[in-house]
């Protein structure tokens, strides 16, 4: 074999980098495995925020944000629009990067990627719009991403849609159309769909915002029970002051000047903060904050 002839191989081989790169893992893993996405379980990743600092344009945003989440919590962080909530989440996924400050995941600093690990953390992110393909049924919206990366034989993925389906209560749905859906269907696809590559860490930006109260009570009962069943991590970012009490093990409040408070939703309830009372005064307009 002439050296030109061992490059293709190691390029275009089995575990060549072209193979890695169309399927995204090493194949020797896989090896006598019908799926890829599901040969490891879920772990809750714990996650330390440390001095986190972002600005625009100038406009400091993040401001010196320090944050620990626990392994298989469930963390809301809620505050007014635009204080940076969701600019937050998208550095937890490293969509943005921070001016300065750290974010370590189970230890490792996320934006340090000159060090190997035995394994990435998998997450997935369910959007407020849900972000569905209407052109696609249920059960294509949620193996979507299995069959783009080829990661499973088809029977696998069947199964996969099956059970992520189940997970949030919409068993043997999988033909339906998602036009056909209400609002709170589709956002339980939504989930169903980040599910599939078993993540390690979920995280909702803004879940309830187009959907009524009946609906947000019951998707607050589908992200609790999947808590139950499954061994991940939670982040909620949320205006919705009912619905983070609700469900979380604990809340962090952001306000234009960084994290607030950080206490079990009891704790917050009852704060005398006075930033806190405001946001529950003015999000309840008094009826259900002051107990
Ligand atoms: N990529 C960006 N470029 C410039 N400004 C941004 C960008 N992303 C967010 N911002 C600004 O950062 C602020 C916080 O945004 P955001 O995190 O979306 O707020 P929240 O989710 O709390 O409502 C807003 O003023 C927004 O305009
Ligand atoms: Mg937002």
């Amino acid at each position: 074999m002439t050296a030109s002839d061992k490059n293709e191989k190691k390029t275009r081989g089995k575990n060549g980098i072209l193979h890695k790169l169309t399927h995204g893992f090493t194949a020797s893993i896989f090896e006598g495995c019908d799926c890829q996405s599901n040969y490891e379980q879920s772990r809750g990743v714990s996650i330390r925020i440390e001095n986190l600092n972002k600005s625009f344009n100038g406009n400091p945003v993040l401001k010196d944000i320090n944050l620990e989440i626990n392994p298989g919590e469930t963390f809301s962080i809620i505050g007014p629009s635009g204080t940076g909530k969701s600019v937050l989440l998208k550095h937890i996924v490293r969509l943005e990067k921070p001016d300065s400050g750290h974010i370590y995941i189970d230890g490792h600093d996320i934006y340090d990627l000159s060090e190997e690990r035995e394994r990435e953390y998998r997450y997935s992110m369910v959007f407020q719009s849900s972000a569905l393909f209407n052109s696609l049924t249920v059960g294509e919206n949620v193996g979507l991403w299995l069959r783009e990366k080829r990661v499973c034989i088809e029977s696998r993925i069947r199964r996969i849609i099956r059970e992520k389906l189940r997970l949030v209560g919409l068993e043997g749905k999988e033909n339906m159309m998602t036009s056909e859906l209400s609002g709170g269907m589709k956002k339980r696809v939504a989930i169903a769909r980040s599910l599939a590559m078993n993540p390690d860490l979920i995280l909702y930006d803004e879940p309830t915002a187009e959907l009524d109260p009946v609906t947000s009570d019951e998707l607050a009962r589908v992200i609790m029970d999947l808590k139950s069943q499954l061994d991940l991590t939670t982040i909620i970012v949320s205006h919705d002051l009912n619905f983070a009490l609700y469900l979380s093990d604990r809340v962090a409040m952001m306000n234009p000047n960084g994290v607030v408070e950080i206490g079990t939703p009891e704790q917050i309830k009852h704060s005398q903060n006075p930033v806190i009372r405001n946001f529950i005064y003015t999000t309840t307009k008094g009826i259900k904050g002051d107990d």
